[in-house]
């Protein structure tokens, strides 16, 4: 198809604006200014060790430690500042959370305040930005609660704590061999590739649906020994494949980039898992609720697929902190809700009493 035919994002986000002649475009407007963080992102993630910021003298510094409690790259801080300095100026947002800040930035006095919430995951998958495997950013976008517009004083932590349900928009951008940038207004979800001679992400995927049937799934198989028994389960009767009781063969993948999964599982299809395990019992997951689970769980939900904690929607969990983590397992809506049942099944079969749980000597 000729570029000159192709809608921009700027284009797709005002004829949605249309079918709501009320809009103000504040929220086209703030799409289009994290795009451009986005854009940025990409653009020094894409000159590797050559860009100032990836320079070997820089990360053989290290990194300080985020509230997560693990070491930040020197991207991570970077993305993030990126996210703050080019979204906090233009009137469209009350406050920012992310991954790389213990509290919620708040926008500085001499920028007017806007009626939206952002929170993000500036980074997802720096751990491979080392080995040049794909990486990207997550965003989701709440409305700030009615008191903070009426009052107009500083957002807190509880103004951010609202179920996934209620995100007006939300979306990633991919830096692989392409970039890309994914999204939902809750009207489906599109697909945008990066024209990089116009600077244009342009609409390539208009229409993306993840199919309800697959035979990939994802997980860190290193952390089995941790899993609850319905993961156990599910996993079992995969790799048993055609004489197990699933009668199939299935493929397997791991990235270690929350983004590269999501996107490989919007264009051909899988389940991941990133279950709540026993490793550590301070900790009820690996991924963060507000800006890894919500936002992709959103998209998956709109295009067809679903998301889960492994025991309910996960954007029906109402978030208790600010950087809650959560099992998370999401993708090929048959897989999902199989996975859920197990989950169920065995509540129903087991006594809560430890000592007859799976694994305990005595259970019958
Ligand atoms: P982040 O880089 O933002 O900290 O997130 C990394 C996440 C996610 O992208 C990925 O799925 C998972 O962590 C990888 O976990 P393992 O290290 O257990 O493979
Ligand atoms: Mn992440
Ligand atoms: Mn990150």
């Amino acid at each position: 198809m000729p570029l000159s035919q192709r809608w921009t994002l700027t284009r797709y986000l005002i004829e949605e604006r249309r079918r709501f002649p009320n809009a103000s475009g504040d929220l086209n407007a703030l799409i289009l200014d994290i795009s451009l963080a986005c854009k940025a992102i990409g653009r020094i993630v894409s000159f590797g060790v050559l860009g100032d910021s990836l320079a070997p003298e820089v990360t053989a510094a290290g990194g300080a430690v985020n509230v997560q409690g693990e070491v930040q790259k020197p991207l991570d801080v970077l993305s993030n500042e990126i996210f703050l300095r080019m979204n906090e100026w233009n009137g469209h947002l009350a406050g920012m959370a992310s991954e790389e800040m213990e509290t919620p930035h708040q926008i500085p006095g001499n920028y007017p305040r806007g009626k939206y919430l952002l929170t993000f995951d500036p980074l997802d998958g720096s751990s491979n930005i080392d080995v040049n495997v794909s990486v990207g950013s997550i965003f989701s976008i709440l409305r700030a609660p009615q008191a903070v517009l009426d009052s107009g004083r500083e957002v807190t932590v509880d103004d951010f704590l609202q179920p996934g349900t209620e995100q007006v928009a939300a979306g990633y951008a991919i830096y692989g061999p392409v970039t890309m940038l994914v999204l939902t207004v809750g009207n489906g979800v599109v697909g945008f590739t990066l024209n990089h001679n116009l600077g244009e992400f342009v609409l390539t995927h208009p229409n993306l649906r993840v199919p309800a049937d697959t035979h990939e799934f994802a997980i860190n198989s290193s952390n089995s020994r941790f899993w609850e028994p319905p993961v156990k389960r599910y996993v079992d009767e995969c790799l048993a494949g055609k004489t197990g009781p699933r009668g199939r063969d299935f493929n397997m993948r791991w990235i270690a980039s929350m983004v590269a999964e999501a996107h490989r599982i919007l264009m051909r299809g899988g389940v991941f898992m990133y279950p709540r395990d026993t490793k550590d019992p301070s900790k009820s997951g690996r991924l963060r609720l507000l800006y890894e689970a919500n936002p992709i769980g959103f998209v998956m939900e709109q295009a067809g697929g679903r998301a889960s904690t492994g025991r309910q929607p996960v954007l029906g969990v109402k978030p208790s902190s600010l950087h809650q983590r959560i099992g998370l397992v999401f993708g090929s809506k048959n897989e999902v809700e199989r996975i859920e049942r197990y989950h169920h099944e065995p509540a129903e079969r087991e006594p809560c009493n430890p000592l007859f749980a799976e694994r305990s000597l005595f259970r019958d």
